[in-house]
């Protein structure tokens, strides 16, 4: 079999830089789905109905993400991390396996999630195009990340104007 060598206008090492960060957004894009996923599950109280629905959609976009990220590995002409054991290990966002909180301390939590997700993509956007020289996968990122602003942005109204559970009330 001949393998055709890519010629795209990126250095090996440019594409092999671009392709460690999209594996990396790729495993925190499936913690992150799999804890949105938990919490769907999970969820009670007053707000059941209307959070059960939002993580149903927040879980079905990261699922299309993940996808895209994947393939856009493969574009580069790399393989994706597919395990879970992959995942976890480049994962910058940790599970917290074992808790069941509050539907608001859930909300809460994935508000921090989504914004780490957000504060490594905006790193990346700028690694990819100014380390790397790769605009479309800078681009592709600048994407991602504006879905996750939205997604952390309906969450947070959620939460907002709520007392804190450590207030005691
Ligand atoms: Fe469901």
């Amino acid at each position: 079999m001949t393998i055709h060598k890519i010629n795209i206008g990126l250095t090996d090492e440019q594409r092999d830089g671009v392709m460690m960060l999209l594996n990396q957004d790729l495993a925190d894009a499936y913690v992150l789905l799999v804890k949105t996923k938990k919490y769907h599950w999970d969820v009670v109280g007053p707000q059941f109905r209307t959070l059960h629905k939002l993580w149903e959609e927040h879980y079905e976009e990261l699922t299309e993400n993940i996808d895209e990220i994947a393939e856009r590995v493969r574009t580069l002409g790399g393989y994706p991390t597919g395990t879970m054991e992959g995942f976890l290990s480049l994962a910058t966002l940790k599970e917290h396996s074992g808790e069941i909180p509050t539907a608001t301390g859930m909300v809460t939590k994935l508000v921090e999630d989504h914004e780490q997700v957000i504060r490594n993509l905006r790193n990346h956007v700028d690694r990819c195009s100014e380390e790397f020289h790769d605009q479309g996968s800078a681009n592709f990122l600048t994407e991602l990340m504006e879905e996750h602003e939205e997604m952390v942005w309906m969450l947070r109204s959620f939460i907002e104007g709520q007392p804190l559970e450590s207030d005691g009330k």
